[in-house]
């Protein structure tokens, strides 16, 4: 029997359908061309702001033992840094498939302007408009604010004619689900990926009697483990209530093959790993498909579709 983990995304076909979460491994050319070489179908770049950020101080990562906590700010080198990466990549490796690009402006404006960049460029992939980073002092995460998220939509597809995808935050209630699936199915997303880490979580530690990272007096995003339920349940959500041509993106608490299937099998298209890449190294990307496909031979399943979506009810 042979088990093809093969993965159709827009009009191109990825080897295996996971790749790094923004923020993990992707913040300079070195991190990127790693991925790129790596076992990992595709790869996405840091969340770009309009210039350099620092982020905030460190330190401001911390990894626990079922998961991680962060408050990183949005440390980055400025959009032009990633999109020259991007471009010299699509020329030199045309039969590469599609770069995945984040962004994440600090207010409307910017969001329109980096989209704006990224629409009058030659860049051929796809982009990631990260609405949810829980981590900047003082900004709220925009997907929060339902009003505001469907207002930036309408002004992006007024110009934006490549094809987007936006990252969010966990939602938690089912009004919320329906809320949000309710304006995403007006637009043409390419995909939504949930979820961006649950915001604003505090880990203690109880020798020191202190958190454990230095912004916000410890609070902060908290991945890995702990965050796998939430993180399949807005998978589910969505598959369930979004436009079959708008795809699901998994990202939350992919640490093994097993957590891998639970999300295709919640709907998700592509995979995202963030804190095991953190942990592990790049060579998580070997073992969860290793993984995966010993669950798949285990079932008598030869390709992904066969699977995606089912989960049953009782
Ligand atoms: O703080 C950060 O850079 C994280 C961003 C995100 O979670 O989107």
């Amino acid at each position: 029997m042979t088990v093809s983990l093969a993965t159709k995304f827009l009009d191109y076909t990825y080897e295996n359908p996971f790749m790094n979460a923004s923020g993990v491994h992707c913040m300079t050319t070195k991190d990127l061309d790693e991925l790129a070489t790596s076992e990992a179908g595709a790869f996405i770049t840091k969340s770009a702001t309009t210039s350099l950020r620092e982020g905030n101080p460190e330190p401001r990562y911390f990894s626990v033992p079922l998961g991680s906590i962060n408050s990183m700010g949005l440390p980055n080198k400025g959009i032009d840094y990633y999109l020259s990466y991007v471009l010299e990549r699509q020329r030199k490796f045309p039969d590469e498939g599609p770069i995945f690009f984040s962004v994440a402006g600090m207010s409307v404006e910017e969001n329109l302007k980096l989209l704006k960049i990224i629409q009058e460029s030659d860049f051929k992939g796809i982009t990631e408009l990260n609405l949810s980073c829980p981590n900047v002092p003082g900004k709220p995460q925009v997907a929060y604010d339902f009003e505001l998220t469907k207002e930036i939509l309408e002004k992006v597809f007024s110009f934006f004619k490549k094809p987007l995808g936006i990252k969010l935050p966990p939602y938690f209630d089912f009004a919320h689900f329906d809320i949000m699936a309710d304006i995403l199915n007006q637009f043409p997303l390419s995909y939504v990926n949930s979820i961006n880490s649950i915001g604003n979580g505090l880990y203690v530690d109880i020798d020191k009697e202190s958190v454990v990272i230095k912004p916000k007096n410890g609070f902060g995003g908290i991945g890995g483990e702990y965050v796998k339920p939430t993180a399949l349940a807005n998978v589910r959500a969505f598959y369930t209530r979004l436009n079959k041509n708008i795809k699901i993106f998994g990202t939350g608490g992919i640490t093994t093959g097993k957590d891998a299937f639970e999300h295709l099998l919640c709907g998700a298209t592509m995979l995202q790993i963030g804190t095991e890449l953190q942990k592990d190294g790049i060579s998580v990307f070997d073992r969860v498909q290793k993984e995966l496909i010993e669950i798949m031979e285990e079932k008598g399943y030869e390709t992904i579709d066969e699977f995606r979506g089912k989960l049953a009810s009782i």
